[in-house]
């Protein structure tokens, strides 16, 4: 498998979004990024598992849905009835990362455990092995349009590191600030899937934007081995 390109439909238009969703998709996109937000998590409030519900019926893209949300355990089965195929939890919302990981993985959907830019790769170690997914974040979460913030390169490094070493199936993705200019950098890290939000969709062309990305991607993308 390639590296893959998760737009974010944060930056879509929310008035005519099963018409962006259609494009991202004939545009080669992998797989529907959604970003849920509380308001407690993280400052901004976005969709709840009605949306994803019928996001589920206008793509046959995997949604994979980033939980910013305080207590996620209590409204995973919700996100699963709704048709999420990874859910991705915050390892800072959680007291229990590891039992909110199995409780993810016992609803037969992909568990994907996520770290804020301050918040160190260690805290999530041990949780590697048990999740599909570790999510890399590349700017504070609760915003689109942010800055790519450098110094979480280092921590896509040590997350490949110890996949790598102990031979976990986890998955590297990167969320934030993503663009043409820094997937070079993000994917020689070791980042296999990235998300991109305004790169995507406040492009002139965002087809045209999906198809650059896949360009510059595939001559980088040796560490797709470990998906
Ligand atoms: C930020 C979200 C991101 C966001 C990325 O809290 O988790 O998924 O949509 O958007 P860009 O690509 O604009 O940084
Ligand atoms: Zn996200």
């Amino acid at each position: 498998m390639s590296i893959r390109i998760a737009p974010s439909i944060l930056s879509a238009n929310f008035a005519a979004l099963g018409e962006d969703i259609r494009t991202v998709e004939e545009a080669g996109a992998h797989l529907l990024h959604v970003d849920v937000m509380d308001g407690h998590f993280v400052p901004n409030i976005t969709i709840g598992p009605p949306v994803v519900k019928s996001i589920r019926k206008a793509t046959k893209l995997p949604l994979d849905v980033h939980l910013m949300i305080s207590d996620p355990d209590k409204y995973i089965p919700a996100f699963v009835d709704a048709g999420a195929n990874m859910l991705t939890v915050h390892a800072e919302a959680t007291v229990h990362l590891d039992r909110t990981l199995n409780f993810i993985r016992s609803h037969n959907v992909g568990a994907g455990v996520s770290i804020n830019p301050a918040t160190p790769l260690v805290a999530v170690e041990h949780a590697l092995g048990l999740a599909d997914m570790v999510l890399i974040m590349s700017v504070n979460p609760g915003f689109g349009g942010q800055k790519f913030i450098p110094y979480t390169l280092e921590k896509i490094r040590q997350a490949r590191q110890i996949i790598e070493s102990r031979n976990y199936r986890c998955i590297i993705e990167v969320d934030g600030g993503i663009n043409t200019d820094n997937l070079p950098d993000v994917i020689t890290a070791g980042a296999q899937v990235l998300v991109a939000g305004t790169a995507i969709f406040h492009a002139p062309d965002p087809a045209r934007k999906i198809k650059e990305m896949l360009e510059i991607a595939a001559p980088l993308g040796y560490h797709a081995k470990y998906v």
